[in-house]
């Protein structure tokens, strides 16, 4: 990368150029998102509208998060839990499930553009989700996971050539709060793709709690660069003595310089055991806990 005062000048004469008028801003949360956020606020300024979409596949607590994080800005917050769910009923194949999402992130853009006539939408799409997305590995939400037919006459997207590792110095150049510079990544598809299958309330609601979990036990002690659980089958355990034909839990914890490649983080057992009881114990319909071992190849760092 270029010097990053000189990349931060670039992107922001860059989006002056781009958007005629007035734009929206996608915020997430993320480091990826803000750090456009920031950039295209010093371009446009007041021309500008932040909107977030709850998509109800968000962790637990996340949106009330945004919602304070961003207390002192304008961000409009769109509840858009139902029409996520309805649009994701009975699909099982991941790609499938990506661009269901993917496709229901930009109508939602498109509506809330049209309601204020604006035509320009900014997003914090990074390199490797480009790069996954054309190499046929995975159609990231924003990239590969959008319809062809979008009613924006451009989408302007400032870091589309930066790995997340840059996009975190940026952050820091900007004096972005620490709890957004150094936020541990999290998908646009959210716990949809952390649960295989069709996803479902029930999937959401034990995957979100086992996910609460696993960062409150190793997110601090280990400083991962991304942990989380996600929700595999079923499998046939025993609680109390009675047969429970409950959710299998798959715990993940990586380390990696910029998601392109990952190591497993090799936890000591007394900590995995920990999660294993805690999960167990606390989410009744959960039978069993495993840990994922695999890096990145041959994996791929989330399960879809
Ligand atoms: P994978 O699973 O491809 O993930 O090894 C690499 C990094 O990218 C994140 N990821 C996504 N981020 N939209 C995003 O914004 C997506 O569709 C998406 N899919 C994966 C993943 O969490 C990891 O940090």
């Amino acid at each position: 990368m270029v010097k990053i005062e000189t990349f931060i000048q670039k992107a922001i004469e860059r989006i002056k150029r781009e958007v005629k008028g007035r734009a929206i801003i996608a915020v997430s949360g993320g480091v990826d998102s803000s750090v456009c956020a920031i950039l295209a606020n010093r371009a446009i300024g007041d021309l500008l509208t932040p909107i977030y979409i709850d998509t109800g596949l968000m962790r637990a607590g996340e949106t009330e998060r945004i919602r304070e994080t961003f207390k002192d800005i304008d961000l409009e917050i769109v509840n858009a839990k139902e029409r996520f769910l309805q649009n994701l009923k009975g699909i099982i194949d991941p790609e499938e499930k990506r661009k269901a999402i993917g496709e229901t992130f930009i109508r939602i853009f498109e509506e809330e553009a049209r309601k204020r006539d604006i035509h320009y939408l900014i997003q914090g799409t990074i390199y490797p989700d480009r790069i996954e997305s054309e190499g046929g590995i995975k159609s990231h939400h924003n990239v590969g996971g959008l319809p062809t037919n979008i009613d924006f006459d451009k989408i302007i997207e400032p870091i589309d050539e930066l790995y997340k590792d840059e996009v975190r110095e940026i952050a820091r150049t900007l004096k972005l709060p620490t709890e957004i510079s150094e936020r541990m990544p999290f998908p646009g598809p959210g716990l949809a793709v952390r649960i295989i299958g069709e996803v479902t309330d029930e999937k959401l609601e034990a995957v979100r709690k086992a996910n609460t979990i696993v960062e409150e036990e190793l997110l601090e002690p280990y400083k991962p660069w991304q942990t989380f659980a996600a929700l595999l089958e079923k499998g046939t355990g025993v609680k109390g003595d009675i047969r429970v034909h409950g959710w299998i839990i798959a715990v993940r914890a990586v380390t990696s310089r910029d998601g392109m490649t990952a190591d497993t983080l090799q936890l000591p057992w007394q900590t995995l055991q920990k999660i294993e009881s805690r999960i167990t114990r606390e989410i009744p319909n959960v039978t069993r806990v495993l840990y994922d071992l695999t890096p990145k190849p041959p994996a791929t760092i989330e399960f879809e």
